[in-house]
């Protein structure tokens, strides 16, 4: 088989990119590990920025989205037991984000792409090998049902996430890892019941951290802080009822709706970035090439700006026939992911109950929260990250 880009992995980075590059007229391939309904079964994190919003759009397939998500102006910070607003259009100057799961993103595109008909490889397993990306002929084989395939490309873009083929398929001496791993997780919950409040309430509380989000008006996500070492088995739904209710403010708890989890699971929390993020003939998009913790969802959003980046560079090396945007690609890319990893990682740290911070950490958090919600300068940095950095 002979394609113009070979994509490894159907999650949001190579949907989204396999999307962007057909509507330019530029073919390719997408090989993924899973079965689709695989991928559509992991559930992850649900606002999108402007950005993120615009690119479903270019691609095509905002209908559903524009019809079905929620614009959201705010959030709330709940901090020594009470709620502070955060207005986003009042502090950016009208900006808004979009609550849409990842999972209906993921759905539009693999929808969207099943009508055009173009190719995508479902389950070939940990088969993937990729060639030549160091000269001018890159190859991706793969095997399905026992039989190889090679798939002979200009290109390769490895959106294969965190654990995927395409990172470790570089030579170590070429790449440099940074990681900060956190000593607690996210224990998330997910149920057909009215969310507390209509927009994300955020929470900081002496017994660890906690999140109020949603799907819809009538699905709810929430999350609290455990320990690393906590079982999800450990973990019944009205355990995790309690525990959410006890750190929110009393008018919240009051208004918790409880209902059966439709999925409930730990996930850890880590920073992670990959540099740089182009070998050759070689690319890395979203979370192949980098890791924020959830505390701002800013995972599904660079994903999309990786691949706005590198759909860009494609179309101009195709059309244009100049590789300034590929070479680009990597710099122009990292200085957006380090800025969300920036701010990632100080809402965690702001947010969070750390196991050795102690009676002080509580307090130094508890003021810098005050000085967050007072001063309009800390307000629209916080509110200015959160809504999307420019491209
Ligand atoms: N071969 C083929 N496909 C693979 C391989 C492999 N060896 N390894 C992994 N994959 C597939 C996975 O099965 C998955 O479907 O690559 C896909 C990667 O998807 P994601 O992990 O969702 O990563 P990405 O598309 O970059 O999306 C980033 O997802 O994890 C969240 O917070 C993150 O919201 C962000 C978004
Ligand atoms: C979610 O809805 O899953 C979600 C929302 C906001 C976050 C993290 C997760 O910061």
């Amino acid at each position: 088989m002979r394609t113009q880009v070979a994509i490894i992995g159907a999650g949001p980075s190579g949907l989204l990119l396999g999307q962007l590059l057909h509507k330019a007229g530029i073919a390719n391939v997408i090989v993924e590990r899973q079965s689709p309904d695989y991928v559509l079964g992991r559930i992850r994190a649900g606002v999108l920025e402007q950005i993120a919003v615009d690119l479903m759009d270019e691609c095509g397939v905002g209908a559903r989205m524009h019809r079905e998500g929620l614009v959201h102006e705010g959030i709330e910070l709940l901090f020594k037991g009470k709620r502070h607003r955060i207005d986003f259009p009042g502090l950016t100057g009208g900006k808004t984000v979009m609550v849409y799961g990842q999972t209906e993103v993921t759905h539009d595109l693999m929808d969207a792409r099943k009508a055009e008909g173009l190719p995508t490889v479902y389950e070939v397993g940990d088969t993937v090998t990729l060639h030549g990306f160091d000269g001018t002929s890159p190859k991706v084989r793969y095997r399905k049902d026992g039989v190889e395939h090679e798939i002979e490309c200009d290109f390769i873009a490895g959106c294969d996430g965190y654990h995927g083929v395409s990172r470790a398929s570089v030579p170590k001496g070429a790449i440099t890892e940074y990681e900060k791993v956190y000593p607690f997780g996210w224990l998330g919950l997910l149920a057909d019941v009215p969310p507390v409040f209509h927009e994300l309430i955020y929470a900081n509380t002496e017994r660890g951290f906690a999140l109020c989000s949603m799907r819809s008006k009538t699905r709810s996500r929430y999350y609290v802080q455990v320990p690393l070492t906590d079982k999800v088995e450990d973990w019944s739904d009205d355990a995790f009822y309690d525990e959410l209710g006890r750190r929110l403010d009393p008018e919240a708890r009051e208004r918790l709706v409880r209902g059966p989890s439709l999925e409930k699971s730990i996930a850890p929390l880590r920073s992670f970035v990959a540099e740089p993020m182009r070998f050759g003939r070689l690319f890395l998009a979203g979370d192949a090439a980098h890791i924020v913790p959830p505390t701002g969802a800013k995972g599904l959003n660079l994903a999309a700006s990786d691949v706005k980046y590198l759909s860009s560079a494609f179309v101009e090396h195709y059309k244009e026939k100049s590789n300034a945007g590929i070479d680009h690609y990597s710099a122009r890319a990292l200085a957006r992911v380090w800025k969300a990893e920036r701010f990632s990682w100080w809402f965690t740290q702001l947010m969070h109950r750390f196991p050795d911070s102690g009676e002080i950490g509580q307090k130094l958090q508890e003021a810098e929260l005050d000085y967050l919600v007072q001063s309009k300068a800390a307000s629209t940095a916080l509110a200015e990250n959160y809504v999307g950095l420019p491209l």
